[in-house]
């Protein structure tokens, strides 16, 4: 039900646009008879689309809020686990106790993979990126478990959510240990979700392995930070691939495609080399103007949003975790923190992060509590990719089970030759 109109006036034609609103966040314009009239708006980068209606996720990003489903972020990362958090992204509210055993019975029942898939991974050169292998193996799952694929069955696309939710830590773990050249390790079902991914991650058959609680609430953290994130490029991929009718295990790996570039789930590897790089804090400044030089390409990675126009909700809570894993790994004294909170600094007080309101994100402090914690810098992005299939896969689900679901397809403002005759061979210059 429309709330307000907006008047567009195109060659002295009148159209009657309706405005929405929603509980939260800025009006829409809903602009849908313009094809018809023959006129489409042009928004490249959807700075300005509301690509869908969702009941998931909210970030204000003037001031620096996320709210999963209502509650905000630091409350869920203070007071929740991972899979509750899951719980509340898939079925829209927090589990009660009996739920939530239930819902912990079923995740840790399917967290095996089909044995086959082993010699899937036995394709990939040793030395192939995870995410490579993660894009290619997430993808097969669809031909390991035809049993869920009618997208329009809720029971089976519940299913397709338990087990991706399931077997991410899994396929997760198996790309790192086929890397290093170890034994996978199977999933231990006394365990739970978080300390169960860094067993599979850590351990060897030769030696027993405790993970330290600290760290494990760590990870835990991790995860729930990267859950979702309404409809960044990773998600909206994952909607666009689910609206042809593509099943789910082909839309997150399409997602895990999007997730893995560097101006999105990327930047946390970025963002540690980047401080690697600097080395010292004698070379801020250096890089600081390099980021502020418009010919040159170098931006401070781990800084600015799309969204966000405030400190990131989630870099204040992935700080504190930063400084508690540091504290059990290192003691107080590491150089890479204490280099980042110096950069920090500088650039909240220079003009031009001011002026842009350019502000850490998430992924400024998540490189080095991954590092901190013995992840890899080739597995940061597919931690990312872990924790955002939840959020990927509750989107996926909300927009299937919606019945006025329609194909995604965008069009264009063309500016290619116009209508022109193909001439011969050897008139061709
Ligand atoms: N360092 C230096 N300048 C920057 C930076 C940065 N990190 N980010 C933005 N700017 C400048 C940019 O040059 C532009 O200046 P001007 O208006 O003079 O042309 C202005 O700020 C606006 O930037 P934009 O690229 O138009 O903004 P965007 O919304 O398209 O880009 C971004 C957002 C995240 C891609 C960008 O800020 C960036 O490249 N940051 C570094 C990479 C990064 O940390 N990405 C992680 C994002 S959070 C994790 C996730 O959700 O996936």
């Amino acid at each position: 039900m429309a709330d307000k109109i907006a008047k567009l006036s195109i060659d002295n034609k009148e159209l009657d646009l309706p405005i929405y609103s929603g509980t939260l966040g800025p009006d829409v314009v809903d602009i849908n008879q313009l094809a018809k009239e023959n006129v489409l708006t042009f928004d490249p980068g959807y700075m300005s689309t509301a690509s869908c209606e969702s009941q998931i996720t909210f970030i204000d990003g003037d001031a620096g809020i996320l709210l999963y489903r209502g509650y905000p972020i630091d409350q869920l990362a203070e007071k929740c686990n991972y899979l509750e958090v899951c719980y509340l992204l898939l079925n829209g509210e927090l589990p009660n106790p009996e739920q939530k055993k239930q819902f912990e019975h079923t995740i840790t029942y399917h967290t095996m993979v089909h044995a086959q898939l082993s010699n899937f991974l036995n394709g990939f050169r040793r030395d192939a990126h995870p995410m490579a292998i993660m894009v290619g193996v997430v993808g097969a799952l669809s031909a390991f478990y035809h049993d869920s694929l009618d997208i329009n069955n809720p029971k089976d696309r519940e299913t397709s959510a338990y087990r991706l939710i399931s077997k991410m830590p899994t396929i997760a773990a198996m790309c790192h240990k086929y890397s290093i050249g170890q034994p996978y390790m199977y999933p231990q079902n006394h365990m739970n979700y978080s300390e169960n991914f860094m067993h599979m991650m850590f351990a060897t058959p030769a030696e027993r392995y405790e993970p330290n609680p600290t760290l494990v609430r760590a990870m835990d953290r991790i995860l729930i930070l990267h859950a979702d994130h309404e409809q960044n490029a990773s998600t909206s991929t994952v909607r666009m691939a689910g609206s042809t009718g593509a099943n789910p295990f082909a839309c997150i790996s399409a997602g895990i495609g999007a997730l893995w570039g560097p101006a999105h789930g990327g930047a946390n590897e970025a963002a540690l080399n980047m401080l690697l790089e600097i080395g010292d804090e004698s070379r801020i400044n250096e890089y600081i103007k390099k980021a502020k030089d418009k010919n040159d390409p170098f931006r401070l990675m781990g800084f600015g949003h799309r969204v966000y126009k405030n400190y990131d909700p989630r870099a204040k809570i992935m700080r504190e975790t930063c400084h508690e894993v540091l504290k059990v790994v290192e003691g107080h004294d590491n150089p890479v923190f204490k280099l980042a909170m110096k950069l920090e600094k500088i650039a909240l007080e220079d003009d031009y992060f001011i002026e842009k309101k350019l502000y850490p994100n998430v992924d400024f402090y998540s490189g080095i509590t991954l590092s901190a914690l013995g992840i890899p810098t080739n597995m940061f992005t597919v931690i990312f990719a872990l924790a955002r299939t939840i959020g990927w896969i509750s989107h996926w689900n909300e927009m299937i089970g919606d019945p006025n679901r329609r194909l995604c397809r965008p069009r264009q403002l063309y500016t290619g030759p116009t209508q022109r005759d193909v001439p011969h061979l050897e008139k061709r210059n």
